[in-house]
C-alpha cells in the first residue's frame, strides 16, 4: 500500500481517490451556477503497474497534486487512462505527461484527437484501446466500455474486474462538493444531494438519454460493487441500486412523480401574480409537489430540472416586443436543447395590447417530443381581472385532475 497518504483516501485495497473539492467555483463550463461548489474525481491504482484514472480541473489542480505525489510516493506513474477529455478533467494532462514522460497514454481515437485539439499534444508513449479490451496492471484488470455521448463522443468508462469498480466519468456524478464523505451511503443524500444531482444530470447528459440507456444496455449482467463517479460521492454496494434507478427513469424521460413546476416571467407582478394564484389553488385541491420558479431571478437550469422530476410543466410569461420576455424565452430554449419530453403542459400568457406570448410558448412547448397540453390556455391583458377567477380555477382542477 501506499504510503503518505491518509488511508481515508484508499477507496479499496491499491486504489485511491486523488481529487479535490471546488467552493469557489463561479458558473460551470462557463453556464451553470454551482452555489454548493463541486467536486472533481482523479483516481490512482497502485498495483505492479500505477495507473492514474483522469486527471481533475485547474481549479482544484493544487489538491490533485498533492495527493498523487504523496501516494505515488516516489514511484513511477506507468499508465494515464483518459475516460473523459472535458478539461474539467483533464486540465492536468499535459504536466501528468511532462512530469512522467514514460507514462503511457490511455484512450480511444476520439480521445487523441481531442489531445491534440485541445492542447496540441501528441503523446509519445499511447494505448489506443477499442471497446472492451482489457489491460492488466498485474492484480488488477481493466475493461474499457465505451460510452459514447456520456458526455461527450469519446466517453468511456474503466471496470476494474478485481473489485469490480465501474469508473464512470460524468455519469452518476453530481453538482455540490463532498462534505467530508467519500460516499453516498454515508450521507442523506436525498436531503443534501438528489436535487442536485437532478440538476447535474438533466443539464448535463440530459439531452443524451438514449445514448445513457444503451450504456445500461451493455452494462447488463456486470457485476457492480462500487461507483467512481467524476463528481460527487462514490457509489457502494447498498446504494447503487438508488443511482441506477434515478439515472434510468431520467434517462427515459420518465417523471419522478406527480407535481407541477410553474415558472413565470413577470414585468411589474401581473403575471407573477396568477402564477403564484395556480400554485396556492393547485395546493388546494391536494396537488402536494408544486415548485414555482421566477425565471427573472432563478437560472433556467433549475427548471429543467424540474421538469425532468415532475409530471406537469405551466409556463407563465408576458408578451416583450411583440415575442416572448427574454428570461422565457431562455427556458424554452434550454428545455429544447435537453430534450424534456413525455410531459403535460400548460400556459399562462400576458399581453396589454397583443398577446403573443401564449402562443408563442404553446408552439414551442409542443414542438418538443411527447407534449400533453393540459388546460384552456390562460390569458391576461395586462393583469388578471376578477371575472377570471373561475377560469383559473377550471386551469388548476385540469392540472390537479391531470396527475
Ligand atoms: Fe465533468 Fe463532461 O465533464
Amino acid at each position: 500500500m501506499a504510503s503518505g497518504n491518509g488511508n481515508e483516501l484508499m477507496i479499496k485495497d491499491d486504489i485511491f481517490w486523488i481529487g479535490g473539492d471546488d467552493r469557489t467555483a463561479g458558473l460551470f463550463e462557463g453556464s451553470f451556477p454551482v452555489p454548493e461548489g463541486v467536486s472533481y474525481n482523479s483516481y490512482l491504482i497502485m498495483d505492479e503497474k500505477t495507473c492514474l484514472l483522469d486527471t481533475c480541473d485547474i481549479s482544484v489542480s493544487a489538491q490533485f497534486w498533492k495527493k498523487l505525489r504523496a501516494t505515488l510516493d516516489g514511484r513511477k506513474l506507468d499508465y494515464l487512462v483518459i475516460n473523459h477529455m472535458e478539461p474539467d478533467h483533464g486540465a492536468a494532462i499535459v504536466q501528468v505527461i511532462e512530469t512522467y514522460p514514460d507514462v503511457i497514454v490511455v484512450g480511444n481515437s476520439k480521445t487523441f484527437d481531442m489531445l491534440y485539439n485541445f492542447y496540441q499534444l501528441k503523446p509519445t508513449n499511447t494505448l489506443e484501446v477499442k471497446d472492451g479490451d482489457v489491460l492488466s496492471l498485474g492484480r488488477h484488470s481493466l475493461r474499457f466500455i465505451y460510452a459514447v455521448m456520456v458526455h461527450w463522443p469519446e466517453v468511456m468508462f474503466t471496470y476494474d474486474e478485481k473489485e469490480k469498480i465501474l469508473f464512470s466519468a460524468d455519469a452518476f456524478g453530481t453538482f455540490k462538493a463532498l462534505s467530508g464523505s467519500l460516499y453516498a451511503d454515508e450521507i442523506d443524500f436525498e436531503r443534501c444531494y438528489l436535487d442536485e444531482a437532478r440538476r447535474y444530470y438533466a443539464n448535463i447528459v440530459g439531452k443524451y438519454g438514449a445514448k445513457v440507456q444503451n450504456v445500461f444496455g451493455k452494462l447488463q449482467g456486470t457485476l457492480i460493487d462500487m461507483i467512481c463517479p467524476l463528481h460527487g460521492p462514490i457509489w457502494r454496494s447498498q446504494s447503487i441500486g438508488y443511482i441506477m434507478e434515478k439515472y434510468f427513469r431520467w434517462s427515459s424521460y420518465e417523471p419522478e412523480e406527480p407535481g407541477v413546476v410553474i415558472a413565470y416571467a413577470s414585468m411589474y407582478g401581473n403575471t407573477a401574480a396568477v402564477a403564484e394564484r395556480l400554485a396556492m389553488l393547485l395546493k388546494t385541491k391536494g396537488v402536494r409537489n408544486v415548485s414555482v420558479h421566477d425565471v427573472t431571478r432563478t437560472h433556467p437550469s433549475y427548471v429543467v430540472a424540474d421538469a425532468f422530476r415532475f409530471t406537469n410543466i405551466v409556463l407563465a410569461a408576458p408578451t416583450y416586443n411583440n415575442s416572448l420576455h427574454p428570461a422565457m424565452s431562455a427556458v424554452l430554449e434550454d428545455m429544447g436543447i435537453m430534450a424534456v419530453q413525455n410531459r403535460r403542459f400548460s400556459v399562462i400568457g400576458n399581453g396589454s395590447w397583443a398577446p403573443q406570448s401564449p402562443k408563442i410558448m404553446e408552439e414551442r412547448l409542443s414542438a418538443m417530443k411527447d407534449m400533453t397540453k393540459v388546460g384552456e390556455t390562460f390569458v391576461i391583458k395586462s393583469s388578471m381581472r376578477p371575472e377570471q377567477s373561475e377560469d383559473l380555477a377550471k386551469l388548476a382542477e385540469a392540472i390537479a385532475a391531470s396527475l
